[in-house]
């Protein structure tokens, strides 16, 4: 059983630290691992805009350092705790770390989305030619 609002609350929470002086949105995500770890982590914007860090590219750096695994669960949201669905780029950031039925939150009115509906078909580490075989 996933507390979705207390995953959305840890989301809310790591918002308040983000660094968005160019959006003004702040992000904070939040994430389950395969261990029971809750993570979170918030978004890092820069002068060059492109290379804004989004909160959920922290996310999957915070699940390294606490030891690897995946992500089972996950709630983005505003520093309101207004659930945000992720971007394009986080959703693929997602699909290399995240369990094969990684549940999204979709705020507290609806049911969350399984990744695989916010990115069907996905390209993914089985989709490489295989270590050490010639092309
Ligand atoms: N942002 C995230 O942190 N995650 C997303 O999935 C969508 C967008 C951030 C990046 C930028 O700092 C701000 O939201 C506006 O795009």
């Amino acid at each position: 059983m996933i507390d979705w609002a207390g995953l959305r609350w840890s989301a809310r929470d790591a918002a308040q630290h983000a660094y968005a002086p160019y959006s003004g949105l702040r992000v904070g995500a939040a994430g389950i691992t395969s261990r029971g770890e809750v993570l979170s982590s918030c978004n890092v914007e820069n002068a060059s805009f492109g290379l804004t860090l989004c909160a959920e590219c922290g996310l999957v750096s915070a699940l390294a350092l606490s030891g690897g695994g995946k992500l089972s669960a996950v709630s983005v949201a505003d520093s309101d705790g207004k659930a945000l669905l992720p971007c394009g780029r986080c959703r693929q950031l997602l699909h290399e770390h995240g369990s094969a039925e990684l549940l999204v939150d979709a705020g507290s009115e609806v049911p969350p989305h399984r990744l695989a509906e916010l990115l069907p078909l996905a390209f993914g580490p089985e989709d490489l030619p295989a270590k050490g075989v010639e092309p």
